[in-house]
This record gives structure tokens, sequence and C-alpha cells, in this order.
């Protein structure tokens, strides 16, 4: 039922946990299955996320989807992190049976929900 890639992410999960010094938090849930994902970015002054964590309190494809979008947006720039889609996720963890879609549609939520978090921080400490 589920690939080697989300077992593995599912038991060795990257990036677990709160991240020091976060400066993009978002929480998203889905209302359906009750679970919720939180997602914690640190932007550094040229716009790339130097570190990434997540809590999710949430099923295994949950906590999979979440610890690969986590790899996936890592090093990255804030608009490579919006642009990343849950079906990328899902394509890096080679598939994902149907029911548990919208797992990974969280993970996405999730890290637009750190970035937005990030960038009206960042327009507040600016004005
Ligand atoms: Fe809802 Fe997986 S069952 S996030």
């Amino acid at each position: 039922m589920y690939t080697e890639k989300v077992l593995d992410h599912f038991s060795h999960p990257r990036n677990m946990g709160e991240v020091q010094g976060a400066n993009g938090v978002g929480m998203v849930g889905n209302a359906k299955c009750g679970d919720i994902m939180q997602m914690f970015i640190k932007v550094n002054d040229d716009g790339i996320i130097e570190d990434v964590g997540f809590k999710t309190f949430g099923c295994g494809a949950a906590i999979a989807t979440s610890s690969m979008a986590t790899e996936m947006i890592k090093g990255k720039s804030v608009d490579e992190a919006l642009a990343l889609s849950n079906a990328a996720v899902v394509e890096a963890l080679e598939g994902l049976p149907p029911q548990k879609i919208h797992c990974s549609v969280l993970a996405e939520e999730a890290v637009r929900a750190a970035v937005e978090d990030y960038q009206k921080n960042k327009t507040g400490a600016g004005a």
C-alpha cells in the first residue's frame, strides 16, 4: 500500500520539531480527519530558507509528506517554497494511495502558511 520512500520518511522523519529562531510559522488542519500540521521556517536576509522543521499530529502519510516537504524546501528561496505543490511531494514519495492524497495537500498548505507568516512578519518589521 505504501512505497518504501513513504515508509522511510514515516519511520525516520527529517527535520522534525520546532526551529529555534524561526521567522515563519504556519499551522493548518484538515477538518475531516482532524489532523494538524505545523511548519517552521528560518529565512535568511537573502530570502533563502536556511532551516525548516515540522510538527505533525496526524496520520503516517501526513508525517511522511511533511518530512519530504521540509527536505524539498530547505535551502530554497521562499518563492520556490511557495511553488511547491502537493503533487510534487507525492511524486517525490513515489506515490500515495488515493485516499491519502489529502495528507499531501496539508503539507503544501503548511509550507504556504509558514511562508505567508514570514512575509507578514517581514512587512511588519520593515514598516
Ligand atoms: Fe488526514 Fe492523513 S488522514 S492528514
